[in-house]
């Protein structure tokens, strides 16, 4: 997602910030910009695209001696890649770059433009410029402005503000999204969003906690906590291997990218989830008017999350919904009635088959949506309507972050639309916003449970074949984890309804047949209990997951006790991925660059 970086020293200005942001290019952007204070003037660039055109536009422009700058590559969540858009976000004399969401964006910016501010951005980064400035009008001491204006903020956030008010100084805040400071012997101060820029800069780095501030001078690191007392930065040293950075530190961006989850969906639910309404400010009121029926369309992962959907959608919204696979639905001459709205989901915006289905539907004068992990792209542009996941760029070719919150998103849209339905009373409203909150929590990964699923991938490295097994909405999880496995361990995996084993599959089971149970205590226990056990006694090698202790299981993977079968799914999903990712690496296989797949299949 998007990339922070600052520095404030005697070198060269622009050239550190311009290869700061180049260390961050990994985590994906659209758009690029920097702003430096130099003797008293700003000078600021910003670029749509590629950081090779901010280069081109900044070739001219030379920084010499003592300078502050801050840079930032943004990742569109609110308001179009655009350069208006683009971060820094200039005030009067001030700048500002920021990562993460402000949840009060909207307040905050009526009651300025209300006092006769003008903004020029579509985004929520531009109400803290703002609103520093109006606190400096009646706040002579410029930090002191920063601090109230830290105090009205709500959301996430990592930030950086230059001011001409204080300009041998950088002012720095840090909620929710991550942000570290780094120092070296010559009093220069380095700031980045991640380790990569700060390699073979800074010699020692702080990681920021939630909830610090303060500001950087060439003799002063002033760090204070949430209760605005003083701290001493916790100095540690910097890795050196650029790579690793990237990873930080994981073994593989999979991995890295199945423990930012929690992050992720942070972000995704963030400004959406009202006391019992979900907002998507993005959607027209208008846009489920005359809808009677959902048709949602995709491949790969992207469809057992909409697989997910159709569950949510019927049982919540009380809407009619059904699920196609993108290339099954090109050639099948389908029936398409404008009574229904076309969804398709798309990490990348760009996979042909789904983006071929998408223009089907509005030539057919369908409404269509698209959920999507990235902004712009081809499917963002043609859909009527988007509802941008923010699950930042995902590296692994096996989908994990992502496919969190297109099923988050989900979860929230079949609430928005059930509101609209009254098919919800306000309290059961209440109560699934209560759970979507407790999502992060929900995801995190535990050094216990990945230890425990370590040890236990050893035994799961040969065999005839994998069956995942679940009901109901643990059905598509049964079919994303044999997904997962497939595709990096080249193991035979089938997803199956737990149910429908005995029709067919059951014939398969021996001690070789391995069958990973998902068993969710509030979702149809006793008859996925019984599924299972069926196959128990046909000796077939079961691994149960679930929070509920069972004994015809030859392997057991405990999960949480939620309390509601939604959070057991997200829990369940977690421990399916990292199972896939430890058998692989057992394996000594590619994890993720695996054999024979591409991240973004834009071929037929
Ligand atoms: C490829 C990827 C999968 C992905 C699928 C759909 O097959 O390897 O991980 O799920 O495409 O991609 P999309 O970008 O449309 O979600």
């Amino acid at each position: 997602m998007c990339g922070i970086v600052g520095y404030l020293g005697k070198n060269n200005t622009k050239e550190i910030l311009l290869s700061g942001l180049k260390e961050l290019e990994y985590r994906g952007y659209d758009s690029a910009g920097i702003a430096v204070l130099q003797d008293n003037n700003f000078a600021n660039y910003k670029a749509v695209g590629k950081l090779v055109n901010l280069e081109e536009k900044t070739k001219d422009f030379i920084t010499d001696g003592f300078a502050v700058g801050i840079g930032h590559t943004r990742w569109a969540t609110h308001g179009k890649p655009t350069e208006l858009n683009a971060h820094p976000h200039l005030g009067e004399s001030s700048y500002v770059v920021h990562n993460g969401i402000i949840e009060n964006y909207a307040q905050l910016k009526k009651e300025l433009q209300e006092d006769g501010v003008t903004f020029l951005s579509q985004t929520d980064t531009e109400v803290i410029v703002h609103q520093f400035e109006k606190n400096l009008k009646n706040i002579s001491n410029a930090f002191e402005a920063f601090e109230k204006t830290i105090s009205e903020l709500q959301g996430a956030y990592a930030m950086l503000i230059v001011t001409k008010s204080l300009p041998d100084t950088i002012f720095f805040a840090k909620n929710g999204s991550p942000m570290l400071v780094g120092v070296n012997e010559n009093d220069e101060k380095f700031f980045a969003s991640s380790d990569s820029p700060l390699i073979g800069l800074a010699k020692e780095v702080n990681y920021f906690d939630d909830g610090d501030y303060g500001y950087v001078t060439q003799d002063a690191l002033e760090i204070f906590n949430k209760a605005g007392k003083k701290v001493e930065a916790h100095f540690v040293t910097l890795a050196t291997d650029k790579l690793s950075a990237q990873k930080d530190g994981y073994r593989f961006f999979m991995e890295k990218e199945i423990y930012e989850q929690s992050d992720v969906i942070a972000d995704t639910i963030l400004g959406r989830l009202g006391e019992d309404e979900i907002i998507f400010d993005e959607l027209d009121s208008s846009l489920f008017d005359g809808i009677h029926e959902i048709k949602l369309c995709a491949c790969g992962t992207s469809y057992h999350s909409a697989l997910c959907a159709s569950y949510m959608f019927e049982r919540y919204s009380k809407v009619r919904c059904s699920v196609e696979v993108a290339s099954e639905f090109r050639y099948r001459e389908p029936l398409m009635s404008k009574d229904t709205l076309f969804v398709v989901i798309s990490q990348s915006g760009e996979t042909a088959d789904t983006l071929e289905t998408l223009k089907m539907a509005k030539n057919a004068g369908l409404k269509t949506l698209v959920i999507c992990n990235v902004d712009n792209s081809s499917m963002v542009r043609l859909a009527d309507a988007c509802i941008l996941t923010r699950a930042g760029i995902e590296k692994g070719v096996a989908s994990t972050k992502a496919f969190a919150t297109q099923v988050t998103v989900f979860w929230m849209l079949s609430l928005y639309v059930a509101k609209r339905n009254k098919a919800f009373t306000t309290k059961e409203l209440q109560d699934q916003i209560h759970l979507l909150r407790e999502v992060p929590a929900s995801v995190i990964v535990t050094d216990a449970m990945h230890e425990r699923i370590k040890r236990l991938s050893k035994r799961y490295l040969h065999g005839h074949g994998f069956f995942f097994i679940g009901r109901d909405l643990f059905f598509p999880l049964a079919l994303e984890g044999a997904l997962k496995l497939k595709e990096i361990s080249y193991l035979h995996a089938e997803g199956y309804p737990s149910g429908e084993m005995k029709h067919g599959p059951i014939a398969l089971a021996d001690p070789e047949l391995f069958t990973i149970a998902l068993l969710p205590q509030h979702l149809l226990y006793e008859k996925s209990k019984s599924n299972v056990e069926e196959l128990s006694a046909r000796d077939s090698t079961i691994c149960a997951i679930s929070p509920l202790p069972f004994d015809k299981a030859d392997d057991f993977i405990p999960i949480n006790s939620c309390k509601d079968y939604m959070l057991e799914f997200f829990e369940m999903m977690v421990v399916v991925q990292l199972l896939s990712l430890e058998i692989s690496v057992r394996l000594g296989n590619d994890v993720d660059m695996p054999r024979n797949l591409a991240k973004s299949v834009t071929v037929e």
